[in-house]
């Protein structure tokens, strides 16, 4: 995991003592497999070597006192007792939904005094929420002198999320952050919550996965979050399936629906699926390369059916493609946030230029690049 931000006050100079713990989780990005995790599917996410990391010491009292490395961030006094969905609000709420998560599932928590450092650029849809909440159940847990099995942590960092925080994500940032492992991609059954780690040594190839966060401000992404989520449910009514992974005859599916929305946005869960196991199966055969053109398949799934990329999304992308990459999607929820594209590492330098100079010529912001070497889940802090 990246250094932390040396300029910042440290935990010894905010809380006039030294950290007992010091857990870290790392953000993701997501191969492919997107918004799969709410219908049952399947992703293949990796784990980046940037994430957040939660310093701690235990308090008397019953008190988490939450502290950021970043100097904007205020610190706030949350006590333990009577936290409820609602309220804590802000940035802290992922870590007090998180302490909420865990007493919830019975685990007796102490108060601490916690200092949060974080190397995720932000709004670059990278998953920091996931890696927050996971790298405070860490500390918690261990100031607590308790543990859980991986699998509780995901989905407890999850239900914080959805129940205290109140965004309706799925479970595969939480699960990347917890289970994903250095030099393997991580693909998750998102139905059985079985994992298979997955080598991926793309610089072994000769190739080099570009991750680039495009700075779009994500406008309205969570109310459309919630919209593809309540499409997907909808579907699910109408066919009398368990959920859309369970649709086998695609085009019979698409007859029966007769909402055009509602068949592209089918069309686009179902045809994902597909495309990740393709990815796992051309992967473990040895054959990288040709995974390219089936990740821009997902792409123009996407942006066709899906309907959640941008014009910032759709630039990088298109740029990659014809400076030559074999293949390139957004990732992650859509409207923002990050796109990728597979390149040879001979071209890997001129792909970043021309995206650049097209990021200029368009009159957009500087996007930034982000080292995709697939790195280590949660733990402690070595
Ligand atoms: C966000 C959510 C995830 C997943 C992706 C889309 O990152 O947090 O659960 O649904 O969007 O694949």
């Amino acid at each position: 995991m990246s250094a932390s931000l040396s300029t910042s006050p440290s935990f010894s100079q905010i809380f006039r003592r030294v950290p007992e713990v010091a857990w870290q989780s790392p953000g993701r990005v997501n191969l492919i497999g997107e918004h799969t995790d709410y219908n049952d599917g399947f992703v293949l996410p990796l784990a980046l070597t940037l994430g957040t990391t939660v310093e701690g010491a235990r308090r008397d009292d019953r008190v988490l006192r939450i502290a950021s490395r970043e100097p904007e961030l205020a610190m706030v006094e949350v006590p333990l007792d009577g936290l409820a969905p609602g309220s804590v609000g802000g940035w802290t709420a992922y870590v007090a939904g998180t302490a909420w998560a865990l007493a919830e599932k019975g685990v007796s928590l102490v108060g601490a005094d916690l200092l949060i450092d974080g190397t995720i650029p932000r709004g670059a849809g990278l998953s920091s929420s996931a890696s927050l909440e996971c790298s405070t159940a860490g500390a918690l847990l261990a100031l607590a002198g308790a543990d859980l099995p991986l699998r509780d942590i995901a989905l407890l960092a999850q239900r914080a999320e959805n129940v205290f925080v109140g965004v309706p994500c799925g479970v595969m940032d939480q699960f990347a952050s917890t289970h994903a492992r250095a030099g393997h991609l991580l693909l998750l059954d998102t139905r059985s919550l079985e994992v298979r780690h997955i080598p991926f040594d793309l610089a072994a190839d000769g190739l080099a996965l570009l991750v680039v966060d495009t700075r779009a401000p994500h406008a309205l992404v969570d109310g459309e979050y919630a919209a593809r989520r309540a499409s997907c449910e909808k579907a699910v009514r109408i066919l009398g399936v368990r959920a859309l992974r369970d649709v086998t005859d695609l085009d019979a599916a698409l007859a029966s629906l007769h909402d055009d929305v509602l068949r592209r946005r089918v069309r686009h869960i179902v045809s994902e699926n597909e495309r990740v196991l393709d990815v796992v199966e051309l992967l473990e055969s040895g054959d990288v390369r040709a995974i390219g053109p089936i990740l821009s398949a997902s792409h123009v799934s996407m942006r066709e059916d899906y309907e959640i990329s941008c014009r910032e999304l759709d630039l990088v992308v298109d740029t990659a493609l014809a400076a030559g990459a074999l293949g390139a999607r957004m990732t992650g929820g859509g409207f923002g946030g990050s796109a990728i594209a597979l390149v040879e590492l001979t071209d890997l330098d001129r792909v970043r230029e021309t995206i650049l100079d097209a990021f200029a010529a368009a009159g957009l912001t500087e996007p930034g690049f982000v080292d995709a070497a697939p790195g280590d889940g949660y733990g402690p802090l070595r």
